[in-house]
């Protein structure tokens, strides 16, 4: 990772810079909510937004990067293409109405959001779509089903992932992931990185993490962003409450010791929040598709 203008970045292996620390609109309602949260992060400093066209909330991150008057190649803007968008004749013209939806002229980062359907089909007009600049980089989100389905993708791929989106926390590691990215030298950015509004805080009430959150006189969402980044990982806690907003792009200001990243890791127990089957997945995830 590497700082600049109060932000840190990491590096892709397309030569990006991305910026490590964003804000998560997953879950919040469209209209004034996500607009809100968006313009709170990005009056206090926060340079990179991640939706996707299920959260149905694209038109307000973009109205709010719009009226926040910060220039556009300042910001980081991530979203995801559902399954019936991918295949070849379709991807294309779905990051065509991406961009419309958002009001923009490019994406920074394009993701397939789940592993279903012709990902395989697809996955070839994002690459037509990162060569023609309507986005910067491409990447997958939840492809840690298993090994046969991340490497039907990444290694038929003509241009590899940047990214790989999964559910990452202390509670959940995926230390076996963090090796499977690796030889392709592809980032993980995490997901429900405080454990996500269904775990009701139980991360949070961790009692090692409050013990090292209260020896820096921050609070334990701070301490566990803080571990995401010095892991390598992105992250992209999601609220809207504007102080906690604050609260979290302050992690960025404060380092935690060997012996704490340590302390943090041993909490690992691989308990994922998420558990649906791959079966369920396809039936619920094929049976919904979001409007535009
Ligand atoms: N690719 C995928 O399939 C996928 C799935 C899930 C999520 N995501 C992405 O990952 C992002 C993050 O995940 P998430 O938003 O679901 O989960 P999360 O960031 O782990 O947790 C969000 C919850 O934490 C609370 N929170 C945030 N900051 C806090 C703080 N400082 N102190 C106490 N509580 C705090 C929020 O409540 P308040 O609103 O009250 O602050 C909210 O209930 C999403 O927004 C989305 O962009 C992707």
């Amino acid at each position: 990772m590497s700082a600049q203008n109060n932000q840190i970045y990491l590096t892709l292996n397309n030569g990006i810079q991305m910026p490590q620390f964003g804000l998560g609109v997953y879950s919040i309602p469209a209209g004034e909510m996500t607009y809100n949260s968006v313009m709170t992060a990005l009056k206090c400093g926060y340079r990179h937004i991640d939706t996707a066209h299920a959260y149905q909330n694209e038109s307000n991150v973009g109205q709010a990067i719009k009226d926040s008057g910060i220039s556009r190649d300042s910001i980081w803007v991530t979203s995801k293409l559902w399954p019936n968008e991918y295949g070849e004749g379709k991807t294309l013209k779905a990051i065509d109405r991406m961009l419309g939806r958002l009001g923009l002229d490019y994406v920074d980062l394009v993701y397939f959001h789940q592993p279903i359907g012709d990902y395989v089909g697809g996955w070839k007009e994002m690459e037509q779509a990162l060569e023609m600049g309507k986005v910067r980089s491409i990447g997958i989100s939840n492809f840690d089903v298993n090994d046969s389905i991340f490497n039907s993708l990444v290694e038929t791929a003509r241009i590899k992932p940047q990214i790989m989106q999964i559910e990452c926390h202390p509670y959940a590691q995926r230390k076996h992931w963090q090796e499977m990215v690796k030889k392709h030298n592809i980032k993980i950015e995490c997901w429900f990185p405080l454990g996500g509004r269904d775990s009701k805080g139980e991360i949070l009430r961790d009692s090692v993490i409050n013990e090292i959150a209260k020896a820096h006189n921050k609070s334990a969402a701070q301490v566990i962003i803080r571990w995401h980044l010095q892991e390598g990982f992105s992250v992209i806690p999601g609220s809207t409450n504007p102080s906690h907003i604050r609260e979290n792009i302050e992690s960025l200001a404060f380092t935690l010791s060997d012996d704490e990243m340590k302390q943090i890791r041993s909490l690992d127990r691989e308990a994922r929040y998420f558990n649906m089957t791959y079966e369920d997945q396809k039936r619920w995830f094929g049976q919904w598709n979001p409007t535009d």
